[in-house]
């Protein structure tokens, strides 16, 4: 799960991922990450944390890194929030990578929609319980389509 800074949007993305995998008894693995580097060792937006609290996620332990080369080979689905993500992220693979890992998060919810995951960080405290929504709904489609 990919953001820019890996605090708000990814985090949440990680956290109600994990939930539901634990929840099927999935073995798969999730983490999340960022392309810009401004937030490297911080715990998810204190809004992004509140609104998983208040759907009975603790996602406090989480902490930001970025976004490496490395995470093509350790990934089978680069899942990105945003299409300016898909962009850093096939800039960070440099070429060399394989893009075909890396889909937007938004397609597996509404296929071929293209559509971004809005970025709570540049509003208020209402912004974060929508982007709590539709990552959890398009995380409900993960699972469903990707489970057995
Ligand atoms: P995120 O939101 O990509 O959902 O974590 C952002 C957080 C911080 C910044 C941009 C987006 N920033 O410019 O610091």
């Amino acid at each position: 799960m990919v953001c820019l800074g890996n605090i708000c949007r990814s985090p949440i993305a990680e956290g109600v991922m994990r939930h539901k995998i634990l929840a099927h008894g999935l073995d798969w693995e999730v983490d999340s990450a960022g392309t810009e580097s401004y937030h490297i060792g911080e715990q998810p937006h204190r809004h992004s944390q509140q609104v998983c609290r208040q759907h009975g996620l603790d996602i406090s332990s989480q902490v930001a890194r970025k976004f490496t080369k490395a995470d093509f080979d350790r990934f089978d689905i680069i899942y990105a929030m945003a299409k300016d993500v898909y962009r850093e992220i096939e800039s960070i693979g440099g070429g060399r990578a394989d893009m075909s890992k890396v889909v937007l998060f938004l397609n597996e919810l509404n296929p071929g929609s293209d559509a971004s995951v809005p970025d709570p960080w540049y509003g208020n405290e209402d912004g974060y319980l929508p982007v709590y929504r539709m990552i959890n709904e398009t995380c409900d489609v993960i699972i469903e389509k990707y489970k057995n």
